[in-house]
């Protein structure tokens, strides 16, 4: 395909889903292949070994300047430019990975063909089909004894209320796979031996299953098993239609196995030729076209501390319209004030990149020092609220202490950051002297142990807090909140921001006093409108 065509439409924003071990690591390594990305392929893999020793995961988050440089990679193959997000692949409930998918058009499902549907792909797909965002599946693993690919199918759409279309067929399994017939392009493409680092072949092209071409090509049984199932699947399957998978009610289906680089140019030509482009935007006035002349991008993820030695952090922007140019001044929304586009970076996936240029879709990080937020927009002057960035109400909430007293204060600065990465929600109840750390998953009290420790060299420890749940409080009526803080000064916070917080006790006290100060409004998370 000729790579002249419009800079947006030949743009495709994706990440992949998948529960751990299905292989996410190992197909990023290979479809990054396709983009000539050979040496990011390798860092990527070595990600993949470190994680794969599970306790050893948070060593892996410490590894910032890996993890960050494959947060989000961009690489051209044939006639497109892909952006890859990663989403990062913990077991437990993670912000980060459902605000990732906020940035994206469309999603790769990679389903292990011996487990199929496994927990975390589910709830991954949940976060999808809010945002009707597609999906193409990925079936992996078919070198290994698999289960059969009618159950895996009829799962899909069972399970996950979603249309399949086979797009590939698999031809044995385990030991006997021999590779797939590509149903949309009639092609037969066998799984060659030895052949994991190397480009695979294109595939022998066929006038369809009667050629006599596959009676040459395969054993008679595998040849008769294909024609039979192949004709059965079009009988239960719907033909595949575009529309309905780009609203998000059928998905593609394609079978292989990464770790042999099988399978994974057909799917990367699927999402190419089917995938959608950059896709409008909705703001609380107007969606956002990404053909519109002017620029406009929203901030989904920030990453603090990516270099230990700079306090500085990096916003992951995405572009939701225009022509981004290096040098550029775009204004920040939320504070009014104009920001220099001086050194924006690009993800390009050999390396970091100072971006010159990029188009709607594209994901851009912009260096900063703690001014930017997620959520935040960035325009050329136009009030835009970005909407549908997810905000999660902590529902967790302990008390975070230093080992060492003296540390309380580099503690607080710590916490702040932290919680301006959207990493945790931190509170400074008004008659205590330490903070209150709320989050959604227990896992991450862990994480930010470890992330305090190794990044700020401040050990701390968490332990129980009498509060049930934090409210962020708003009134029209000044008086009115100045009376209630005075009145309930022990149950009262600050955020990192300042903003006065709630720290109910119990759901009684939340209750009564939510029904006793009308005036107020009691809200589960800051970023919430009334
Ligand atoms: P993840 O990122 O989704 O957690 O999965 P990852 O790619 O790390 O893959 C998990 C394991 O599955 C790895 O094995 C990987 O090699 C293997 N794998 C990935 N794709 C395939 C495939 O198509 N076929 C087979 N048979 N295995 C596959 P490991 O033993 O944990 O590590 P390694 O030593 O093999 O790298």
């Amino acid at each position: 395909m000729p790579s002249n065509i419009d800079p947006i439409d030949r743009r495709r924003t994706f990440a992949i889903i998948a529960h751990p071990d299905a292989g996410k690591t190992t197909l990023t390594e290979k479809l990054l292949l396709f983009g000539g990305a050979i040496q990011m392929a390798g860092a990527v893999k070595a990600r993949g070994e470190q994680r794969r020793a599970r306790s050893d995961w948070m060593k892996v988050e410490r590894e910032r300047g890996i993890s960050v440089t494959a947060s989000v990679m961009t690489y051209d193959y044939d006639g497109h430019t892909f952006n890859l997000l990663d989403t990062p692949g913990h077991e437990d409930f993670s912000e980060d990975t459902y605000r990732t998918l906020t940035a994206v058009d469309s999603a790769v499902m990679v389903i292990d063909a011996a487990k199929g549907i496994e927990d975390q792909t589910r709830k991954l797909f949940e976060v999808c089909r809010m945002r009707n965002v597609p999906i193409t599946t990925f079936i992996n693993k078919m070198d290994r004894e698999s289960r059969d690919p009618f159950d895996l199918l009829d799962q899909i759409e069972q399970e996950l209320q979603l249309h399949v279309t086979p797009a590939t067929w698999p031809i044995g399994s385990g030991r006997g796979f021999l590779g797939c017939y590509d149903l949309f392009h009639d092609r037969l493409v066998l799984m060659a031996k030895g052949a994991k680092g190397a480009l695979p072949e294109l595939g022998e092209t066929c006038t369809g299953l009667d050629d006599p071409k596959l009676d040459r090509l395969l054993p008679a049984d595998a040849v008769a098993t294909l024609r039979e199932q192949v004709e059965m699947a079009r009988g239960l399957c719907p033909d595949f239609d575009l529309e309905m998978f780009r609203e998000g009610h059928l998905t593609p289906v394609f079978f292989g196995s990464a770790v042999n680089n099988f399978g994974v140019r057909e799917l990367l030509d699927g999402i190419g030729a089917l995938a959608p482009s950059p896709r409008p935007q909705p703001t609380a006035d107007r969606l956002v076209d990404p053909e519109e002349d002017n620029v406009s991008a929203f901030v989904f993820k920030i990453q603090a501390n990516m270099d230990p030695k700079h306090r500085d952090r990096i916003a992951f922007v995405r572009l939701a319209s225009g022509h981004f140019k290096r040098g550029m001044k775009l204004k920040h929304v939320r504070s009014g004030k104009l920001m220099n586009m001086h050194n924006p970076v690009l993800f390009l996936a050999q390396d970091r990149e100072l971006a010159e240029e990029a188009w709607a879709g594209d994901i851009v990080g912009i260096p900063n020092h703690g001014n930017l937020r997620i959520g935040d927009a960035l325009t050329e002057g136009e009030d835009l609220r970005f909407t549908g960035i997810p905000s999660f109400a902590p529902e967790l909430l302990q008390r975070v202490r230093p080992d060492d007293p003296m540390k309380a204060k580099h503690l607080g600065r710590a916490l702040e950051q932290l919680a301006e990465e959207g990493a945790a929600r931190v509170f400074k109840p008004l008659l205590d002297a330490n903070w209150i750390v709320g989050v959604v998953g227990a896992l991450q009290f862990e994480v930010l142990a470890d992330r305090i420790r190794t990044e700020y060299g401040i050990p701390v420890h968490f332990e129980p807090a009498p509060y049930y749940t934090a409210r962020w409080i708003e009134s029209d009526d000044a008086i009115a909140l100045k009376s209630f803080q005075d009145g309930v000064r022990s149950a009262m916070a600050e955020d990192h921001d300042g903003a006065p917080v709630f720290l109910a006790r119990n759901a009684w006290h939340l209750d009564t006093v939510t029904k006793e100060n009308p005036a107020l409004r009691f809200l589960k998370t800051k970023e919430q409108t009334a």
